[in-house]
């Protein structure tokens, strides 16, 4: 009956968590053809949606609206709403708390409100990236308390989200997706769901395979980041060797080599969280995750280490660092996104700030943020500006920025992203000069 209703479209989707993931989904899920009913307990972005107002830069607001006004896509805080779903996407926040261990509270919350108002035939997906063992032992006994069987009354299953934020050749069409159900049923109709809006589909045998690859994506790029800051760093103790020169010269071979890039540190929801998920549930098995904290510790390190070196160039230039100007360029954790969650470049801006005279920064993304009680605001990137400092230190390396202009105008450049020709007032993070 379920499949009955996906294929006719006549199947109401459910969307628990309207963010960086749950938006885009209830976007491509209406572009389906299928209605779509967002949960979310921010009132303030609740309203937006309404309005066909997006915050998300991946969605654009005339497409939001577009379905809006069409009555495709509805918002609410009311999770009463959720008895009206057949498919229901979870797509809440999973952070750590200040002991980096998981905190599942906004996962807890959404499935009691789902068996509040669990009846026959839905079909629960759970987004939201988690530690191994999540869906069947923290979700599904809170659904069974509902009294209702899973694969015989109601279907549940892990899927977890790729969503690259900002990625213009993968997005949720084309990014193939991983599904692993509690029971063979949940996992056919979960895939079943997913293959009316996904090119490709690939089933595994249950949710803790999908939950562990998930994990295993994530920790694969944070470990292989530090071991590029950790090349980063030894280039530039022993001198003469640079290491964007060494990585471009080692992906000239076709096979068992990817390139990552060294950087100012790691951010974002994921990257920097995710494998701390894994960690904590390996304790659990007396198994320690030594490539994660060892990740975790040079990953951590490197807006300290890039501090050091604008504070070091500084010096050597002849500017007293306690007097100098600073510019970072670049606030958000990647490039051509607004997001701030964890971004590197906001940890530099509070560990620099008490060593220098005066820091600023410039993001056309981001035009303002907080810094505990004071909102920080995006200086104009005009030549009298540039002219100012002492030193501009590119953070994030954003398309928009004008690199020539920077460069001819600049007085000292710290390049954390290989994102300027090498020059006399350049440093460049994993070289020495
Ligand atoms: N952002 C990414 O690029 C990305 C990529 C892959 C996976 N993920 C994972 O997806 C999940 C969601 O991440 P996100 O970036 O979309 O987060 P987000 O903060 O952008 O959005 C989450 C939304 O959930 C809402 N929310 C919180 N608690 C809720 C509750 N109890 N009920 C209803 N709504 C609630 C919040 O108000 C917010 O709007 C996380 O587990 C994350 O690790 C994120």
């Amino acid at each position: 009956m379920l499949k009955e209703l996906i294929k006719k479209k006549k199947a109401i989707i459910g969307i628990v968590g309207l963010g960086y993931v749950g938006l885009p989904i209830a976007i491509e899920v209406a572009a389906k053809g299928f209605k779509v009913i967002g949960i979310d307990i921010d009132k303030d972005r609740v309203r937006k949606i309404n309005r066909g107002i997006s915050f998300i830069s991946d969605v654009e607001s005339k497409e939001l609206k577009k379905y809006v006004h069409q009555k495709y896509i509805r918002a609410t805080t009311d999770h009463r709403q959720l008895s009206r779903c057949d498919v229901i996407l979870i797509c809440v926040p999973t952070p750590v708390n200040e002991n980096k261990e998981p905190d599942l509270a906004p996962v807890i919350k959404s499935t009691e409100w789902i068996k509040d108002n669990l009846r026959r035939n839905q079909l629960i997906i759970l987004k939201s990236t988690t530690y191994p063992e999540t869906t069947e032992r923290v979700l599904l006994p809170i659904l069974a308390n509902s009294g209702l069987k899973v694969g015989k009354d109601f279907n549940l299953a892990f899927c977890p989200e790729r969503i690259d934020p900002g990625n213009k050749r993968y997005g949720v069409i084309n990014t193939p997706v991983v599904i692993g159900g509690v029971t063979s049923q949940c996992t056919k109709i979960a895939t079943f769901f997913y293959k009316q809006f996904v090119t490709q589909v690939h089933p595994v045998s249950s949710p803790r395979s999908a939950e562990m690859t998930k994990i295993l994506e994530n920790t694969f790029r944070n470990v292989n980041i530090a071991l590029v800051n950790e090349f980063a760093q030894l280039c530039e103790r022993m001198g003469g060797i640079n290491i964007w020169e060494v990585i471009e010269a080692a992906q000239t071979k076709p096979f068992g080599f990817m390139p990552f890039f060294p950087g100012p540190g790691v951010g974002g929801h994921c990257i920097p969280i995710d494998p701390y998920y894994l960690s904590w549930k390996a304790r659990e098995y007396d198994f320690h995750t030594v490539f994660i904290e060892l990740s975790a510790r040079i990953n951590e390190e490197m807006p300290y280490f890039v501090v050091n070196k604008t504070i070091e160039v500084l010096s050597t230039s002849g500017v007293c660092p306690n007097r100098a100007k600073v510019l970072l360029l670049g606030m958000a954790f990647k490039r051509d996104i607004s997001d701030l969650r964890h971004s590197p470049a906001m940890k530099i801006y509070e560990i620099i700030k008490p060593r220098v005279g005066l820091v600023r920064y410039h993001d056309p993304h981001v035009p303002e943020f907080m810094l505990g009680d004071r909102k920080m605001k995006s200086v104009k990137l005009t030549l009298r500006e540039i002219k100012k400092y002492d030193a501009i230190v590119i953070l994030t390396d954003h398309s928009a920025f004008d690199y020539e202009f920077i460069t001819k105008n600049a007085r000292l450049i710290v390049d954390t992203r290989n994102s300027v020709p090498d020059g006399p007032r350049i440093y460049k993070l994993g070289c020495r000069h």
